[in-house]
């Protein structure tokens, strides 16, 4: 029986976050770890799953059977995309498919979005559909969205072009750009961060002080539209500047942990350009933007300060077939 592998790659967010949520612009890039998708059509009706890394093993159910959103988290970002799949193109195929991760998906580098994409990438490649960036991004960003009802589509969009890319909710605009690899340095703060929490938190706090909240979007946008010009002329050290206003913002926003301010403070000891949290914040990674003769000295800083380093290089190929 045929059978096809595909790829996508991680992203980090480098500015915007939590105020693309509300129709302003961000910064995204991909990242060169990557998740590995391989899916075989296979006589039984049945939907076959492992993924390994995230311990799942011999999941299966018949495909005359709904999938289980509520199943585990790994799974459930695979069923979704075949439903989303199954409803546009119809599928009546038993399916095998195997999941590895090249990055653990504790690190908030946009597992489940790479999943996803891949899922349906590989399915138009086993199914021959003809189905350009735009398409794939559709139908995964509506498969996250009947996971996790919240989020911009910024992770979904980095899974399907790759590089860096200048992004608006929803994906009214992904632009990507000439930048060249950033400087960065990616530090774990050692707890895992759920996403749609946060963003209700920062929902609330919205509600509560509308004028307040709205005023600091505002001003992370402008950053953002600096930022994609600073980034383009490859200027590290005002860009680095902006990143830590940007996470000045954030911290207003009640985002950060005492962690995520160690390390920040840990790097600028070390003399970084910038600092910030990247993606939802409440834990995760922070990103660090620092001259390459700094690297070392920021790196030792950050373990010493309890990070865990995550060695990723920016700007990575979008989604692909490997075989
Ligand atoms: O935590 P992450 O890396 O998934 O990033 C979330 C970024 C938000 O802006 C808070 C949400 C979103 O979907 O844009």
């Amino acid at each position: 029986m045929k059978k096809i592998t595909v790829s996508a790659p991680g992203k980090l967010m480098l500015f915007g976050e939590h105020a693309v949520v509300y129709g302003r612009s961000c910064l995204v890039t991909a990242v060169d770890s990557r998740i590995t998708v391989e899916i075989k059509k296979i006589d039984q009706q049945e939907v076959k799953i492992d993924a390994p890394q995230v311990k799942i093993n011999g999941y299966q159910r018949k495909l005359s059977v709904e999938a289980c959103l509520n199943s585990h988290k790994g799974v459930r970002f695979i069923e979704a995309a075949i439903e989303i799949f199954r409803k546009r193109y119809g599928l009546v195929n038993g399916l095998k498919i195997k999941v590895e991760n090249g990055f653990s998906s504790n690190y908030g580098l946009g597992s489940s979005s790479a999943i996803s994409v891949c899922i349906v990438k590989a399915l138009a490649e086993i199914f021959s559909k003809k189905l350009g960036c735009k398409q794939i991004f559709n139908l995964a960003y509506k498969a996250v969205l009947n996971v996790q009802g919240v989020g911009s589509g910024f992770d979904v969009a980095a899974a399907c072009w790759g590089g860096t890319l200048f992004y608006t909710t929803g994906g009214k605009k992904i632009v990507p750009l000439k930048a060249e690899r950033l400087p960065l340095v990616i530090a774990y703060s050692g707890n895992k961060a759920d996403t749609p929490t946060l963003i209700r938190k920062v929902q609330k706090l919205r509600l509560k002080r509308l004028n307040e909240t709205e005023k600091i979007f505002d001003k992370i946008e402008k950053i953002v539209k600096r930022a994609k010009k600073k980034l383009q002329e490859g200027k590290w050290e005002e860009l680095g500047e902006l990143m830590t206003k940007n996470h000045e913002l954030l911290v207003k926003l009640g985002v950060s942990t005492p962690k995520i301010e160690k390390l920040i403070s840990a790097a600028f000891s070390a003399g970084a350009f910038g600092a910030k949290i990247s993606g939802a914040g409440g834990g995760d990674c922070i990103i660090v933007l620092a001259g390459k003769e700094k690297h070392h000295l920021v790196e030792q800083a950050l373990v010493k300060a309890g990070g865990a380093l995550v060695p990723v290089e920016t700007g990575a190929e979008g989604v692909r077939r490997e075989k």
